[in-house]
C-alpha cells in the first residue's frame, strides 16, 4: 500500500515529510516523492527506488524553506514503478498537486473526457486524472474546496488523497474513501498521514477520518467536512498510546495477525476495477487466447492456491488444469502441446524455482501469465501477461493475505475465461460474483470470534508433536496449507492429506498422540470426511473438526464457521487455519513474523 504524509506548521516541512515517509517504509514501496509550496509556486521532487534516491535529488536542489509540504511512497498497483508514475502529480497548469493511495476504477473514462478538453497526461496513473479533474472545476470558477469535493464525487473506487494549491499557501486538503487516512493534531502544526507511525514523533492526538470525509488543515486550524454537502463533521480527537512498533502493526501483536485481519480488505481490493456489472474484466488477459489446458505452477502456499483454483477453473471455465510444484516443473521432461498456457503464482514475484519454470515454459513457446503481488517483480516482468493481486506488502514470512488474494484472482480468472468460452451461464456467473462480493463483510463479522476459538484450541493442542490435516475436494489444498502453516510457525510436524488417502497407509499412525484437524463443511463430500473422522476417533485419535453450524459431526473438538457454497467456503476456512497456527506459535513463544530457517522470498534454489 502507498504511504502518505502531509505537514503544515512552523518547522521546515520537507525534512518532517521525509522522516514521516521513512516511518512508513514498512508498508513497502518502489518510488517516492514530495511536493511543497514556496514563493507562490508548487514544487515537486520524485525518484524511483528507495527514499535515499529522493533525498539525493533534494540535496542537489536550492534550500527549501517551505513550512507546508506533502510526501508519498508508491506501491505500484498498475503503471510501472518509474519516476513519471511516482507521486506527487501536478495538474496541467501546475496550480495543484496531489498524492493518492487507492484505485480510481473509472479513471479511464474521466481521462478521456479531460483529454477531449485539451488536458495532457504524462503518467499512466489514475491519480493524475483526479488532480486535473479538480483543476478543471477550479477553472470553472469553484473555490478549491468545492472543486475538490466535486471531483471526488466523480471518482469511483478507493482513495486516500492529499492536495496542495499554489494559491493557498500553508493549507492542506485531504479526503478518504475506503483507504486509511488519519489527521494528527499538533501545537502550531498539523499532520495528515496514511498511518500513525508517520507523525508519532510529533503528536499522539489523532482524528481517524471516516469514509466520505474531507479535512482542510493549516498550521493552527483544521475543519472536517462530510463530502456530500460539505457540512461540518464531528471529529473526535483520540490519544494514541502505542509505541512505534505497535503503530506499524496497527495495534496488532504481529504483522501476521494484522495481515490475517486485512483479508476482507484484500478481497475487496482484489475485486476493485475487475467486476463491471455482472462481467469480470481482466484487460491484462484480453490479448491471450483462452487456453485448452492450463499448467498452474508455484511453490509453497502459492502452490496450494493453484491446487484450490483447479476445482473452480475446470467446472467454471472448462479448462483442463495441471497444478505443479515449480521445482519439479522446471526439471521435468514434459510433453507440452498446442493451446496450452501456464500461470505462475508468486506473491514475491522473485521465487527462483517459479521464475525458472516460467522461463522454461516460454522457451518452449507456452504463453506465461504471472500472478504476483509485487509490481515490477521478475516474474511479472518476464511473463507474457501479468495480473496483480493488489494485497499490499506482506511483511510476515508466513503467507496469509497473499493466499486469499491469489484465490480471489484465480476465481475471477475462472469466471473471465468461462464467460469468454461461453461455458459459464450468465445467472451462474452473477451468483458466483455475488458470493465473492459478500465475503469481505462476512469475514469482518466472523474473524474476531474465529480468533477466540483458535486461541482456545491452540492452548489445548500446542504440545502435540505431530498433526494430521485432512480435507476433500476444495478442502484438500486447504488441508495442505493448514499443515504448512503449523509446520512453519510452530515447528510441530504436520502433514496434509486428502481424506480419501487415510486408508491407504496414514491411518496406521493414528493414536492418542496424533491429533487430526479435519475440514468438514457441509458440501457434497461431507459424508465421506465424516466417515474419516469416525474412523480416526474409533482409534483413539483426537480430532478438531471444522464444521458448519448444526453439523452432526461428533469429534473431540468441534469448531463451527458459517456455511458457504463450496466454491467460496475456502475464504472462511483458510483464515481459521491461519489463526490456529498463529495462536499455537504465539502460545509457544515462537518468533511468529520471522520463523527460524525461513526467508520471505526464496530467491535461490
Ligand atoms: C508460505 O507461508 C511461505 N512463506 C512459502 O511457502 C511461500 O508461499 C513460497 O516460498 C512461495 O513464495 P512466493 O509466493 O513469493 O513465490
Amino acid at each position: 500500500m502507498c504511504g502518505i504524509i502531509a505537514y503544515a506548521g512552523h518547522r521546515p516541512a520537507v525534512p518532517v515529510v521525509l522522516e514521516g515517509l521513512r516511518r512508513l517504509e514498512y508498508r513497502g514501496y518502489d518510488s517516492a516523492g514530495v511536493a511543497w509550496q514556496m514563493r507562490g509556486q508548487l514544487h515537486i521532487a520524485r525518484a524511483s527506488g528507495k527514499l535515499q534516491s529522493l533525498e539525493d535529488k533534494l540535496a542537489s536542489m536550492p534550500a527549501i524553506t517551505a513550512t507546508c509540504a506533502m510526501g508519498h511512497t508508491r506501491w505500484a498497483t498498475h503503471g510501472a514503478p518509474v519516476e513519471r508514475n511516482a507521486h506527487p502529480h501536478l495538474s496541467n497548469d501546475s496550480g495543484l498537486a496531489i498524492v493518492h493511495n487507492g484505485i480510481i476504477e473509472n479513471y479511464r473514462e474521466l481521462r478521456e473526457n479531460l483529454e477531449k478538453m485539451g488536458y495532457r497526461f504524462y503518467s499512466e496513473t489514475d491519480t493524475e486524472v483526479l488532480i486535473n479533474l479538480v483543476s478543471e472545476y477550479v477553472k470553472s470558477g469553484l473555490d478549491v474546496l468545492p472543486a475538490f469535493a466535486k471531483a471526488l464525487k466523480q471518482a469511483h473506487g478507493a482513495y486516500a488523497v492529499c492536495m496542495l494549491s499554489k494559491d493557498e499557501p500553508g493549507v492542506i486538503y485531504a479526503a478518504r474513501m475506503s483507504a486509511p487516512l488519519i489527521f494528527g493534531k499538533g501545537v502550531g502544526e498539523n499532520f495528515i498521514a496514511s498511518d500513525i507511525p508517520a507523525f508519532l514523533p510529533w503528536t499522539r492526538e489523532v482524528v481517524f477520518l471516516e469514509d466520505g470525509q474531507i479535512v482542510c488543515a493549516s498550521a493552527n486550524e483544521y475543519s472536517v467536512y462530510e463530502l456530500d454537502r460539505l457540512s461540518l463533521a464531528a471529529a473526535p480527537v483520540r490519544k494514541i498510546q502505542w509505541d512505534m512498533q505497535a503503530a506499524q502493526k496497527d495495534g496488532f501483536k504481529h504483522f501476521m495477525l494484522k495481515e490475517i485481519f486485512e483479508q476482507p480488505r484484500v478481497i475487496r481490493d482484489g475485486m476493485t476495477g475487475r467486476v463491471q456489472g455482472e462481467k469480470v474484466v481482466l484487460p491484462e488477459l484480453d490479448k491471450l487466447p483462452v487456453p485448452e489446458r492450463l499448467h498452474i505452477v508455484a511453490c509453497g502456499t502459492s502452490y496450494h492456491s493453484g491446487l484450490w483454483a483447479r476445482y473452480l477453473l475446470e467446472p467454471w471455465a472448462g479448462i483442463a488444469c495441471d497444478v505443479e510444484i515449480a521445482s519439479e516443473f522446471r526439471y521435468r521432461d514434459m510433453v507440452l502441446g498446442e493451446r496450452e498456457m501456464a500461470v505462475f503464482i508468486s506473491q514475491s514475484g522473485e521465487t527462483a524455482d517459479t521464475l525458472a519454470a516460467l522461463r522454461k515454459a516460454k522457451a518452449v513457446g507456452v504463453p506465461a501469465i504471472g500472478l504476483c503481488n509485487v509490481v515490477g517483480s521478475s516474474i511479472a516482468r518476464e511473463a507474457d501477461a501479468a495480473l496483480f493481486t493488489q494485497a499490499g506488502p506482506e511483511i510476515s514470512v508466513a503467507s496469509t493475505k497473499a493466499m486469499s488474494s491469489q484465490m480471489l484472482a484465480l476465481a475471477l480468472m475462472a469466471i473471465y475465461w468461462g464467460q469468454r468460452k461461453g461455458s459459464l451461464k450468465a445467472d451462474a456467473e452473477a451468483a458466483l460474483l455475488a458470493q465473492l462480493a459478500d465475503l469481505p463483510a462476512l469475514l469482518d463479522d466472523n474473524l474476531p470470534e474465529m480468533r477466540k476459538r483458535a486461541k482456545e484450541l491452540a492452548q489445548k493442542y500446542a504440545q502435540a508433536r505431530n498433526f494430521f490435516y485432512i480435507g476433500r475436494g476444495f478442502c484438500w489444498p486447504l488441508a495442505l496449507e493448514g499443515a504448512l502453516k503449523l509446520k512453519e510457525l510452530s515447528y510441530i510436524h504436520a502433514e496434509g492429506y486428502a481424506g480419501g488417502e487415510l486408508k491407504h497407509g496414514p491411518i496406521a499412525l493414528i493414536d492418542a498422540s496424533l491429533p487430526t484437524f479435519a475440514l468438514a463443511p457441509e458440501d457434497a463430500l461431507f459424508p465421506k470426511i465424516k466417515s474419516n473422522i469416525e474412523e480416526i476417533e474409533a482409534r483413539a485419535g483426537r480430532v478438531i473438526a471444522l464444521v458448519n453450524p448444526g453439523s452432526d459431526v461428533s469429534a473431540t473438538d468441534v469448531w463451527a464457521v458459517p456455511a458457504l457454497p463450496a466454491s467460496v467456503a475456502g475464504f472462511l476456512i483458510l483464515p481459521a487455519l491461519q489463526l490456529f497456527s498463529y495462536e499455537v506459535a504465539d502460545y509457544l513463544g515462537n518468533d511468529v513474523d520471522q520463523p527460524r530457517n525461513l526467508a520471505k522470498s526464496v530467491t535461490v534454489e
